[in-house]
């Protein structure tokens, strides 16, 4: 394992942000992550996966551990359902491919979501009306004080909207090394009732849709709307689509009836972020080399050399004035460093 000091960061974020780690080593296996955690018990660790949910706003005085370790496998089948394994260092839409491939269900409706597997389970990503928590079973984790290993069950995960407890009770504290899902292998049960997809298959006239149809229309959903990372920098959606209390969201839309929402519970109401920074004028702006997406407001983007200072105070006057227009407080959902 190769040590490198004064590393740069900006291939390994999406944004594609200029930033440099203070020192710089990849892993390839649980073994030589735990080797470098008792190699190096008191420098301070930022554990790195896909790098596709961070902005980075400064130089990371830290050992960044990039996680590279690889691999996929059956662990278990019977007729109906087959338990899957991936290390997490394995890219996720790949692993997705790989699934549908050998006509496993489940997550079809995830593909092409960008960054690593080992990621997903910490914000339980989730698109078009599935979440990562629908279908996972367990991940192994290593604890950064201690190298001992840990396995959380779905439940142990509290998973939320965008929300774990690897974002909350014990943050920064573990590594998740590989992750676990369980896949329908037969009765597959299709996730298309989100109604960009039912448009979408209706368009290229699929009546009976494969496990790789909803794949490819997800996949042209999102080539429409979402830039690619590779050909311009950004982290996915920046923010999280606010729930307020369904007293306050009445209010609002005494004075802007056409607020698009979704009940969540009976005192609950999301209302999509994108929609509010469209309307406050955002949506295709440009900030100098930082911006708003021209297809789908909730993402911002860096055309070339934007700092992540530059992009998080293109973020910031967004929320104000979201703040000052609708009095709804939006939350940032990538992890500003
Ligand atoms: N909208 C606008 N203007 C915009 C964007 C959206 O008016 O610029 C409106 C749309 O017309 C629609 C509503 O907002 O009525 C929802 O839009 P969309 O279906 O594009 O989804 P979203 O709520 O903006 C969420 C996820 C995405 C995920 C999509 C599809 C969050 C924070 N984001 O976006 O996830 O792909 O749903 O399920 O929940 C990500 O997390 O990185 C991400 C891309």
């Amino acid at each position: 394992m190769q040590i490198h000091t004064n590393f740069s960061l900006k291939n390994y974020n999406t944004f594609g942000i200029e930033a440099k780690a203070k020192e710089f080593v990849s892993v390839h296996s649980s073994d030589e992550l735990i080797e470098i955690l008792q190699q190096k018990p008191t420098s301070k660790k930022f554990i790195l996966g896909g790098g596709s949910n961070m902005l980075l706003t400064q130089d990371i005085d830290a050992l960044v551990i990039h996680l590279d370790l690889k691999g996929k496998k059956i662990i278990d089948e019977n007729d109906d359902f087959v338990w899957v394994e991936s290390q997490a260092g394995e890219n996720w839409h790949e692993f997705v491919l790989w699934t549908i491939d050998q006509n496993f269900g489940g997550l079809e409706n995830l593909s092409l979501i960008p960054g690593n597997v080992g990621t997903t389970p910490i914000q339980n990503i989730g698109a078009y009306g599935v979440e990562i928590k629908d279908t996972f079973v367990l991940c192994e984790a290593i604890h950064i004080e201690t190298q001992e290993l840990l396995v959380f069950t779905n439940e142990k995960c509290k998973f939320g909207y965008r929300e774990s407890i690897f974002k909350n009770e014990i943050k920064d504290e573990f590594v998740i090394t590989s992750v676990v899902f369980k896949l329908t292998k037969r009765n597959h049960i299709l996730n298309t009732s989100y109604g960009a997809i039912e448009a979408e298959l209706e368009k290229q006239h699929i009546k009976n849709p494969s496990l790789k149809d909803v794949s490819n229309a997800v996949i042209a959903i999102r080539q429409s709307k979402l830039p690619n990372p590779k050909e311009l920098g950004n982290s996915g959606s920046f923010f999280k689509n606010p729930v307020i209390l369904k007293s306050d969201f009445e209010k609002i839309q005494q004075k802007f009836p056409d607020i698009p929402h979704y009940v969540v519970s009976e005192t609950e109401v999301k209302v999509p972020a994108g929609w509010l920074i469209e309307q406050a004028g955002f949506k295709g702006k440009r900030f100098g080399d930082a911006g708003i997406h021209k297809h789908q407001a909730l993402v911002l983007v860096n055309y070339g050399h934007a700092t992540g200072q530059e992009i998080l105070e293109v973020s910031k006057t967004i929320q104000k004035t979201i703040l000052d227009t609708y009095g709804i407080a939006i939350e940032a959902e990538v992890n500003i460093i």
